[in-house]
């Protein structure tokens, strides 16, 4: 099947794209390139143009009419940019993706797969979060995927045909691993990207940020799930898109897209430490402003709606981020 991908030239957007291909379907991306990489739209369809550009959507769907599915990744993601700018963060993923959605609709593309974040999440009593678990965006980054959330929500109860599933993502890591595409940001503020950083020798140390958090050992807590698992989440989101909502009186879903396994930041840099086989130089840190305790994903919806689970370790993607930062070199020379 043809499934439209907003976002198709990022991190994760790129992914999922070669995923899909991997099981035999066709992507059609649609990203103005902003921050993703040409580099990783070659050999694709792709159109270059903003999310709520009516005219490139008409066009897309008069060139391709068997699109059914629209996988929505284009965003802008940096925490402490939407902190700053605001603004640019409400017009370019909320007020943006509300038109989408609407031109979509008027194409008669009504089966949305959204890319939400765990951020939205407060944190929870034993870091374990379930669907319902009580929200609390903390940057204007976070509270656009909320209402981006809301309002797929609304359109699912307002307009008849329209069905939508909201993919809460926890912290993807490592690269596709066939090495198509990873983490392109220069100065990536994740952890991973941190830790490849100072084995690299690009930054001296490797900086804990946070020792006293109430958790096993006293530094932060995520789920980190390899970024392929994750893009073989939204194959299973699409191709099972009917049969989810079938015999169902919803038509919106939200679901946790994690592995069910909280590793602290220290154990992290030890299965990092493992794979690299060397030491890393490091020093504990007060939290960045902003910081949170954590969270991990409870799964268990994944599973039973899109019969989904992680599968990679976290020493694989830890391993796959490795290889990525040396093919990295070459593609973006
Ligand atoms: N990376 C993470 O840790 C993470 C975690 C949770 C959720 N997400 C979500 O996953 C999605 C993809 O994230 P990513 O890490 O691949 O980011 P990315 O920056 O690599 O990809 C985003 C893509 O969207 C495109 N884009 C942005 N605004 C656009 C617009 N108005 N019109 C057309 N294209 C536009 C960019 O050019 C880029 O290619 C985002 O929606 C993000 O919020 C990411």
């Amino acid at each position: 099947m043809k499934v439209l991908v907003t976002g198709g030239a990022g991190y994760i957007g790129s992914t999922i794209c070669s995923a899909l291909e991997d099981s035999g379907h066709i992507p059609i991306v649609l990203d103005s390139l902003v921050t993703g990489k040409s580099e990783f739209v070659k050999n694709r369809y792709f159109y270059q143009s903003d999310i709520s550009d009516k005219e490139t959507l008409k066009k897309i769907f008069q060139e391709h009419p068997e699109i059914k599915h629209a996988i929505h990744c284009a965003a802008l993601i940096i925490v402490p940019e939407s902190v700053e700018k605001p603004y640019e963060y409400y017009r370019e993923n909320v007020s943006k993706s509300n038109e989408l959605f609407r031109n979509l609709i008027l194409l008669g593309c009504h089966h949305i797969v959204f890319s939400s974040s765990a951020s939205i999440y407060d944190v929870a009593p034993n870091f374990m979060v379930t669907e319902e678990a009580s929200l609390k965006p903390g940057s204007p980054y976070a509270k656009t995927k909320l209402m981006m959330e809301m309002i797929l929500e609304d359109y699912c109860q307002a307009y008849s045909n329209m069905k939508a599933i909201s993919l809460r993502y926890f912290n993807p890591i490592g690269a596709d691993p066939k090495m198509r595409s990873g983490s392109h940001a220069k100065n990536a503020s994740h952890v991973v990207a941190k830790m490849v950083d100072t084995a690299q020798g690009k930054i001296p140390e490797f900086c804990i940020t946070g020792v006293n958090w109430p958790t096993r050992d006293g530094s932060g807590i995520r789920d980190y799930i390899h970024v392929w698992d994750l893009a073989l989440a939204h194959v299973n989101a699409v191709e099972n898109f009917d049969s989810i909502f079938s015999n169902k009186k919803e038509k919106y879903l939200v679901i946790n897209l994690g592995t069910g396994n909280g590793v602290t930041v220290k154990e992290l840099l030890k299965a990092f430490e493992n794979v690299y086989g060397k030491k890393l130089p490091q020093k504990e840190t007060e939290p960045r402003l902003g910081d949170v305790a954590g969270a991990y994903a409870n799964a268990d919806k994944a599973l039973k709606y899109l019969n989904w689970k992680a599968n990679f370790s976290i020493e694989d993607a830890i391993r796959d981020a490795l290889k990525w930062s040396e093919f990295q070199g070459a593609l973006f020379k």
